[in-house]
């Protein structure tokens, strides 16, 4: 069947597929070390749940506004003012199927075919299949490591074009774990200020931090920017609630409108029973965060420093998100069973078939010769694979 040219550009999710696969081999008795995930281990906090079940019991499941219900918007406004010291009037807000769902509705309101839309390497693997998506064209700019992938203010610059919509902010950022100072948030408001374009921010991993300085977004350092930002997020990572799938954005009336018209047309509104568990969620205590994040924080710097104790691979200390990226460009060009690892796709490749260790290859993410795995498993879980990479790297001839 002929499908639509808009798709050619697309590839399917790799972290999907790689975690589909890993699956696969544990359901068929094999004892995989799955570091491939992008979700929490935890479960979702027991008065979230309880949210849930009070508004099944009491018939709340039904359809809602398509930008949610008003006492959530309005609690999302309460939360971007208290956290993040953001304004925003309940109307500004629209509630969604997702983090994914929020980023995906803006470029469809947003983008007219061959608008671009600047993209920092590596990125989130969604970003650039998303601008495709919208008929957009991703612009990406490569990011060093030993900058702390802040990206350059001069790059940014000559990236910028008269098609230029919107330029799009992680942090802490999926798959490299980077926290943005605020001096490179400032660097950045300097190198779009002339350039009237969107910035969007995707605050998912906000709540994931080790720094133990605040959490910045791009609005607290550069206020004049915020008639012209984009902030999303959602409640997958910080309340491990990644099935019930809740997210949020909040920005410039005229583009939120936009992007509730595309929700009408589609989705409408984000499941009503989720959005009465996000309202406990946001008005809740916040003690299960703090101790997600204190193990996650254990696990990061055990898992790390056992990655920079096999030869071959070296890890930055990622200072926020759940996920090592590592430097296997030292292991590249080496052979397994004879065989050459030409790249990271096939160094994941051979991990997985035969040392039983999902790990996602950093090429969908813009950045080859790294391997991306996530620290949301056990400390014995992650023990058991750092094992099984030193195992390996010794293999390798
Ligand atoms: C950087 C980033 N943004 C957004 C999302 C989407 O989250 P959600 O599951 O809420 O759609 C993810 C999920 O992995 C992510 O890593």
């Amino acid at each position: 069947m002929k499908l639509a040219r808009r798709l050619q550009a697309i590839k399917p999710s790799a972290t999907l597929a790689l975690n589909a696969r890993a699956k696969a081999l544990a359901a068929s008795g094999k004892d995989v070390v799955v570091l491939a995930a992008g979700e929490p281990d935890f479960d979702t906090p027991e008065f979230v749940k309880q949210a849930a079940i009070e508004a099944l019991r009491t018939g709340f499941t039904k359809y809602t506004a398509t930008a949610g219900t008003p006492e959530l918007r309005e609690a999302i406004c309460r939360k971007l003012e208290k956290d993040n010291g953001l304004k925003y009037a309940p109307e500004q807000v629209v509630v969604t199927a997702g983090g994914k769902q929020s980023l995906y509705n803006c470029f469809q309101a947003l983008l007219d075919e061959g608008d671009e839309v600047i993209v920092f390497a590596p990125y989130w693997v969604s970003y650039p299949d998303m601008v495709h998506l919208a008929g957009g064209t991703p612009v990406i700019v490569p990011t060093r490591e030993e900058d702390g992938y802040a990206p350059d203010p001069a790059a940014i610059q000559k990236a910028l074009t008269p098609r230029t919509r919107a330029l799009v902010l992680n942090s802490p950022a999926n798959p490299t774990g980077a926290v943005y100072s605020r001096a490179t948030l400032e660097a950045i408001a300097d190198a779009v200020r002339g350039h009237d374009c969107l910035l969007v921010t995707d605050d998912m991993y906000e709540k994931l931090l080790y720094t133990g300085q605040p959490f910045l977004n791009i609005g607290n350092v550069a206020p004049d920017l915020l008639p012209r930002l984009l902030v999303s997020n959602g409640l997958s990572k910080s309340h491990a609630m990644t099935g019930w799938r809740l997210g949020y954005a909040a920005g410039p009336r005229a583009l939120i409108s936009g992007m509730q018209l595309v929700q009408d047309q589609s989705t409408s509104n984000a499941s009503s029973i989720t959005q009465k568990a996000a309202l406990a969620a946001l008005t809740g205590p916040t003690d299960t965060i703090t101790s997600m994040v204190n193990e996650y924080r254990e696990r990061r710097d055990l898992f790390v420093a056992g990655l920079n104790a096999i030869p071959g691979i070296r890890c930055r200390l990622p200072e926020g998100a759940f996920y090592a990226m590592a430097d296997v460009r030292a292991l590249l060009g080496k052979t397994y069973k004879g065989r050459p690892l030409a790249d990271s796709l096939q160094l994941s490749e051979a991990l997985l078939n035969d040392f039983l260790v999902a790990a996602v290859p950093g090429d969908p993410f813009g950045a080859p010769g790294y391997i991306r795995m996530s620290f949301v498993t056990s400390r014995e879980v992650l023990q058991k694979g750092l094992t099984r990479l030193r195992d390996f790297v010794a293999a390798l001839g």
